[in-house]
């Protein structure tokens, strides 16, 4: 055989038991090791890969079950078969609970051994394909969500993989919609924190207080309406990220105690005299320019430089239109799916028009846009009429616009023109000289402007 033969693990402290499966099995051509009790096989799961364990009941040291759920923590996909004397069956069940695949009965049938050994191995299979499709599925979103291959774009990605797997404080600045929070939340995602908790919290929606007390909690009766005690956002989000938005529209108040928990690592609840130890990383975001709030003493400096050990930058989708096809795409795709529609095409004329606008609102509006006209657009091409006034852009103003130019330079022409004449009281080659130009020229432009002096 080429392939590597699954590996099975038999656990029973009678010798001829685990003589007679590895007999058996062997010649179905699968790789059989022995175990007499359960440290030993426990001993074997920690070393070894296996992708089965078959294990009696009623063995030396821990029994069976104990055994089984152990074992999930070496392999937690790893499939089991218990073996019960023959009239045990409550035992078998219970084991079927503690999630045994399957249970063979004492004496064993040949048959049956090679069938449940070939379902359960199966089973792993599978159930490992699914998990490592999940994993890649996870993974993709981890890097597709954000949607962007421009050039800007690529830079912040390399960024933001590089910081993500360490502990440093992020500022994320950017106009509105620029997806600031989606940065974080993929920072997060990327980090070894993914696994707990994320939570974003909008500092510049609360008063001073109520934003204080949720983040880092209360005491009952510290202020009218704390009538329990309360766990603050930092208590909640430990171990994990923390994104304190719009952070620039924060009270000077708030602004020295948020200094103090980074510093000390510990938060005091509002009327409590009590601290408590927090691990959580602290990202930040705004769409204001920070050093800017700074300089004009409307944000702590200190505070500054605590949060933004990392600044980062998401570029205005003006200055990234290339991504405005792909991000386009990528929203019709979902409003498409969202509202159960076949997913429609984007004509070409709307592209054009929406790579023409200059996006004020960003990302979000590009979003907003494409959901309106997914809706509004009746078959299965999206037309430039599905988008609104606003949105199309007057390319034929682009167009004209020589035009206008050249419009203007003859209003202003012909008025000089009349000055000049009224000045050189209709003398011809009089106001040439005084224009500057020849009396020929003069004579053509006359003619043009249906001047007749
Ligand atoms: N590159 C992107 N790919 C896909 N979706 C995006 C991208 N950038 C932004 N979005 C989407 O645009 C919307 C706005 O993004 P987000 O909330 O992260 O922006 P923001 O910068 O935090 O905005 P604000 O300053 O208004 O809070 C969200 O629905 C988000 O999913
Ligand atoms: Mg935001």
């Amino acid at each position: 055989m080429d392939k590597l033969s699954d590996k099975i693990l038999i656990v029973d402290d009678e010798l001829h038991i685990q003589t007679l499966f590895q007999r058996i099995l062997a010649k179905e051509g699968y790789s059989v090791d022995g175990a007499s009790s359960a440290e030993e096989a426990l001993k074997r799961l920690e070393a070894e890969w296996f992708d089965l364990l078959i294990t009696d009941l009623r063995i030396p040291g821990l029994d069976g079950i104990e055994l089984l759920k152990q074992a999930k923590q070496f392999n937690h996909t790893l499939p089991c078969i218990v073996l019960t004397a023959y009239g045990s069956i409550d035992s078998a069940v219970r084991a079927m609970k503690e999630g045994a695949f399957d249970y063979l009965t004492k004496p064993v049938n040949n048959e049956e051994i090679k069938l449940v050994v070939r379902n359960a191995l199966e089973l792993h299979r599978l159930t490992r394909e699914v998990e490592i499709l999940r994993n890649q599925i996870k993974d993709e979103n981890k890097n597709f969500n954000i949607i962007g291959r421009s050039k800007p774009m690529r830079d912040l990605f390399r960024l933001v993989k590089l910081v993500a797997n360490t502990q440093t404080t992020i500022l994320i600045q950017g106009e509105s919609g620029t997806g600031k929070e989606l940065i974080a939340r993929a920072i997060h995602n990327l980090s070894p924190r993914r696994e707990r908790p994320f939570i974003a919290i909008d500092c510049g929606a609360l008063p001073e207080t109520l934003l204080e007390s949720e983040l880092f909690g209360h005491v009952r009766g510290s202020f009218t309406g704390a009538v329990a005690n309360k766990k603050g956002l930092f208590e909640e989000a430990d171990g994990g990220t923390i994104l304190l938005d719009e952070i620039g529209d924060t009270t000077a108040g708030f602004q020295s105690k948020l200094l103090r928990v980074l510093q000390e690592n510990e938060i005091r609840p509002v009327g409590s005299n009590k601290t408590t130890k927090v691990d959580v990383r602290v990202l930040s975001a705004t769409n204001k320019d920070l050093k800017q709030e700074v300089e004009q003493k409307n944000f702590r400096h200190d505070l500054y430089y605590r949060l933004a050990v990392v600044p980062i930058t998401v570029p205005p989708l003006r200055r990234r239109s290339e991504d405005i096809p792909l991000l386009s795409q990528h929203f019709v795709q979902k409003y498409c799916k969202q509202n159960g529609l076949e997913c429609k095409q984007i004509k070409a004329t709307t592209l054009r028009k929406l790579l023409d606008y200059p996006w004020p609102g960003n990302v979000r509006e590009l979003e907003n846009v494409i959901e309106r006209a997914v809706l509004l657009s009746p078959g299965p091409e999206i037309g430039p009429e599905a988008l609104s006034q606003e949105h199309q852009p007057e390319e034929k103003f682009q167009e004209l616009l020589p035009e206008v130019a050249k419009g203007a330079l003859e209003v202003i022409e012909k008025e000089k023109i009349q000055e000049a004449l009224q000045r050189t009281r209709g003398k011809r080659s009089h106001a040439a000289r005084l224009l500057g130009i020849s009396r020929a020229t003069l004579y053509n432009k006359l003619k043009r402007y249906q001047l007749s002096h």
